[in-house]
């Protein structure tokens, strides 16, 4: 049941927003409130009375409507709603949304929006198959956008294959699991991801290569199955998730400090590369080259704030998850790694530079736990984070409230 949730629904202009008018009576049906946008293109397929009517509300479609900014603004619109569903998403509104485009209503409601949003495609066979479309899909997964098909079929241009819309009822499921009525709903649970940028002086600093990929990704897994996410992440090259609560750091004592805010949590999952030293007494100015010599630099000891987590005697998380990026003996120095830490579960992997693992979109993990080294198959570091989530999921099902 969807009763008291309230979509903000964008529909594309794309044959299949024919179909959009019975997916509005389907949530309906449900109890969600639907408020409908039209994209111009839209406007060429159904028009704004049918949808309006079906919705039971106003049809949106203007960025510059002098009326509708002085009733609702555009930015309170993209607030208001549980989920944003854009459907159809045309290749026109994807393209659009990856490169955070925002022309008309319905691209400015997504790039303003806080809140997660939920992509049904609909297009052609070859523009779905095509690498524009296809970087634009994988970014935009990236960025946290959970996607609901296409499927394979007969198309209305005629021809065979995938970029049918999904149809209203598997939308409608795809929208009950995204407003999380999935396994960890009510759970709360903490991720640190990217590096930690430790400064020398106020234009240097010491960094690792980590971009965030693996914590972006588990991060995005764990807010999909429902859990409230607390993101506290390091400068990483990829942007955080959709639908978590972001908190950005700089350095190790910063993530520390951030990470004891977030507490308590019922699972903890530390996938940030904390540099594990810091310049004992960076300089506020920027040293300069003298004659006297290089410059000598004095390290002092980062907090091991997965050791000092997994320690907590009273508010320890009932899950904390670490990882371990090894070069080599991995299992052996994981399994250590483990007992040195006191976490429960180590997410091991090779990051030698042979695997590409570093900063590349794959990952080959093992997992240590009291059981013993479970080695998962080569896959994607999306399919990583969903199979992870799901894990700790299971676990703290276990676990109990
Ligand atoms: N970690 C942490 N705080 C630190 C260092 C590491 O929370 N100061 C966490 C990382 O987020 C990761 C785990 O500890 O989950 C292991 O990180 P890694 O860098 O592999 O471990 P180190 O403690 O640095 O061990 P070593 O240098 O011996 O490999």
């Amino acid at each position: 049941m969807l009763a008291s949730k309230r979509i903000l629904l964008i529909i594309g202009g794309g044959i299949a927003a024919y179909k959009t008018l019975d997916l509005i009576r389907r949530l309906r049906e449900r109890g969600a409130a639907v408020t409908p946008v039209l994209t111009p293109a839209a406007e060429e397929f159904v028009t704004p009375l049918s949808v309006s009517a079906l919705a039971g509300e106003k049809a949106y479609r203007d960025l510059f409507d002098l009326t509708d900014e002085a009733e609702m603004g555009h930015i309170q619109l993209s607030r208001s709603a549980d989920l944003v569903v854009v459907a159809p998403a045309t290749a026109d509104l994807m393209g659009k949304m990856t490169a955070g485009l925002a022309n008309d209503l319905a691209s400015t409601l997504l790039m303003a929006t806080d809140t997660p949003v939920l992509v049904a495609p609909a297009m052609n066979v070859r523009m779905w198959q095509h690498p524009a479309t296809r970087r634009n899909r994988d970014q935009l997964a990236r960025d946290g956008i959970r996607f609901v098909g296409p499927n394979e079929g007969d198309m209305a241009c005629g021809e065979y294959g995938p970029g049918r819309m999904a149809e209203p009822l598997e939308i409608v499921a795809a929208v009950e699991k995204a407003l999380g009525d999935g396994p960890l709903k009510g759970r709360r649970i903490l991720v640190t991801s990217g590096p930690t940028h430790e400064p020398i002086d106020p234009v240097r600093y010491i960094a690792n290569r980590s971009s965030g990929a693996q914590g972006t990704a588990v991060a995005s897994a764990l807010a999909a199955l429902g859990a409230e996410v607390i993101f506290v992440s390091g400068p990483a090259s990829v942007p955080p998730p959709q639908g978590v609560h972001v908190v950005r750091v700089e350095s190790a004592r910063e993530m520390d400090a951030a990470v004891d805010a977030a507490l308590p949590v019922d699972a903890g999952v530390f996938a940030a590369a904390v540099a594990d030293w810091r310049v004992a007494s960076a300089s506020d100015r920027k040293l300069k080259k003298s004659k006297d010599g290089l410059p000598e630099l004095e390290f002092a000891e980062n907090p091991d704030i997965l050791k000092r987590v997994s320690r907590l005697e009273q508010g320890r998380p009932k899950l904390v998850v670490g990882f371990a990026a090894e070069t080599n003996d991995v299992v052996e120095n994981a399994t250590a790694k483990r007992l040195r830490k006191g976490c429960d579960w180590i997410v091991a992997n090779d990051v030698s530079p042979a695997t590409g693992i570093m900063g590349g979109s794959e990952n080959a993990v093992i997992l240590i736990s009291d059981s013993g080294a479970e080695e998962w198959p080569r896959m994607g570091k999306d399919q990583v984070a969903e199979r992870l989530a799901l894990r700790i999921a299971e676990a703290l099902g276990r676990a109990g409230s």
